[in-house]
């Protein structure tokens, strides 16, 4: 009943009687106060002025289902919301859901996190109410050996997302690290449950510094508050990540995914880069010079021989 009567409010930019609200939703005017009561616990400003009724002054900006669901207009990604105050990881919660059967676009986010996951065992740091911790669940027909193309895409829609709502210049740093000005503002993580030859299901976990303190961040990182000088809504940004991201998942299933990797391209801030990176097979130092089909960084030495890498940290040489 919280829903429909912010949903109420929210259509009407003026005051709403009591009694209009009471006629249309057939509930009694105590029932309603109730409510209302219940929603301002939430977060939500709601002015009451005797003879003109309820006004909706201003709603939390929490990633809950009513507040992403508002003008969102997907078709598949974000139609089922699973919001938690906190949380371990979304990851395995979204896991766990995916395992229990959970449609293709389900999303699930948290106010926080008590042990966010980056890449590489590393951790991310998730204050409540600050950032965007947020996984999808995808069930694509791929083969297991190309879901890294996936972590590409997201990478790809949370940069434009961002850079529509916050209006900066962001960039890709290879695999999927979105960076401002050379510090890190959101990172992506990809979950796989696959078969030999099929994937079950994928979760893609988003982590955005929206309006995180500096102070509890590590030293290479920033905010979009810190970057834009005030407070960034983050379910304007969830929504319109949600957005780009069904629009670049739509593209891949009906284009394949030279668009996508054309794209990331030009959003890259690797590529031309004079760069190091090291993972299990060894260090490899050289020119980035494209980005394989399958999302593999080509690297050319010294020797003029280029070798390509799937994972590891690119460090940039200067
Ligand atoms: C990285 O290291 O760049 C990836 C960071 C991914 C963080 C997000 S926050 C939502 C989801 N839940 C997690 O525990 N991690 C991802």
């Amino acid at each position: 009943m919280e829903e429909k009567i912010i949903q109420f409010l929210k259509k009407n930019d003026g005051h709403l009687s009591g009694e209009e609200i009471s006629r249309q939703l057939k509930i009694s005017r105590a029932g309603i106060w109730k409510h209302i009561q219940e929603l301002r616990r939430e977060g939500y400003e709601i002015a009451a002025v005797p003879h003109l009724g309820y006004r909706l002054v201003s709603s939390p900006d929490k990633l809950m289902p009513r507040e992403l669901r508002h003008g969102l207009g997907t078709r598949s990604i974000g139609r089922e919301i699973f919001y938690y105050d906190t949380v371990p990881s979304t990851m395995d919660t979204a896991f766990r859901l995916g395992m229990e059967g959970a449609k293709e676009g389900s999303v699930v986010c948290a106010e926080g996190q008590t042990r966010g996951k980056g890449r590489l065992g590393r951790n991310w740091v998730s204050p409540k109410g600050k950032g965007i911790y947020a996984s999808m669940i995808l069930r694509p027909s791929l083969l297991p050996s190309d879901a890294a193309r996936l972590t590409l895409l997201a990478a790809v829609a949370v940069c434009e997302a961002l850079r529509k709502v916050a209006g900066i210049d962001i960039k890709i740093k290879w695999p999927n690290d979105l960076l401002v000005r050379d510090r890190k503002l959101a990172g992506i993580l990809t979950e796989l449950s696959a078969e030999t030859d099929r994937v079950r299901f994928v979760v893609i976990g988003i982590g955005v510094n929206v309006n995180t303190p500096l102070s509890l961040l590590p030293s290479r990182a920033t905010s979009l508050k810190a970057e834009l000088g005030r407070s960034a809504s983050r379910v304007e940004c969830l929504q319109e990540i949600l957005r780009c991201l069904e629009k670049r998942y739509d593209q891949l299933n009906e284009e394949g995914f030279s668009t996508v990797i054309r794209q990331w391209k030009e959003f890259s801030s690797t590529l031309g880069q004079r760069i190091r990176i090291a993972d299990r097979l060894g260090e490899v130092e050289g020119e980035a010079v494209d980005l394989d089909q399958d999302g593999g960084l080509l690297i050319r030495g010294d020797t003029g021989i280029i070798v390509k890498r799937m994972s590891g940290d690119v460090v940039p040489v200067v």
